[in-house]
């Protein structure tokens, strides 16, 4: 499975190219823009068992910049930004497949290359003993722990190329 592709942004913009957790590598474009998670919301999707969206709230679909009938079916991973390390993902996922709640602060990366900060939780849809998908419900973060992370997952991302 493959992600939409991105368009080329129109600002000035670096390219990217990324490898995904399912094997395949593809171009991703970032610019420098942010967009403020908005006052009052939360930003919500669902996912099955395999990181495919299967819902997105208003909020999602505005703050992402993709069209609701693209996200739809795509893998979670459309929103992954670079300058994200893979170690962030993999504790979400280690502690969510064991049927766990995860809390974290995620770098997201727009359609238009740009970027927004999100302080998320997500949880696993146990139903009959079973899990059934994912929900990630995302607050608006503190500059303080956005500031935080931005330099704590910078180191992660530079030990992870030293160690590849
Ligand atoms: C419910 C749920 C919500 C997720 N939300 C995000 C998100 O907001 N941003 C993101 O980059 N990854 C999110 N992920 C993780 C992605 O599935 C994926 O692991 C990540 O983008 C890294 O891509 P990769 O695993 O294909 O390498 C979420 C996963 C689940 C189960």
């Amino acid at each position: 499975m493959r992600l939409p592709q991105m368009p080329v942004p129109e600002l000035p913009h670096r390219q990217h190219e990324l490898q995904f957790y399912e094997g395949f590598t593809q171009t991703v474009y970032t610019t420098d823009e942010e967009k403020q998670f908005p006052d009052g919301r939360l930003i919500v999707s669902s996912t099955d068992t395999k990181g495919i969206i299967t819902h997105a709230n208003d909020a999602f679909v505005i703050m992402s910049g993709w069209e609701r009938e693209e996200l739809m079916g795509s893998l979670h991973s459309i929103l992954r930004h670079p300058d994200m390390p893979k170690a962030a993902f993999k504790d979400l996922w280690d502690t969510v497949s064991t049927g766990t709640k995860w809390h974290g602060y995620v770098k997201n990366l727009r359609k238009n290359g740009g970027f927004y900060w999100v302080y998320a939780t997500v949880v696993p849809n146990i139903r009959d003993g079973e899990i059934q998908g994912y929900t990630s419900v995302r607050r608006k973060p503190s500059r303080s722990k956005v500031a935080e992370l931005g330099a704590l997952y910078e180191q992660m991302l530079a030990a992870e190329r030293s160690a590849s």
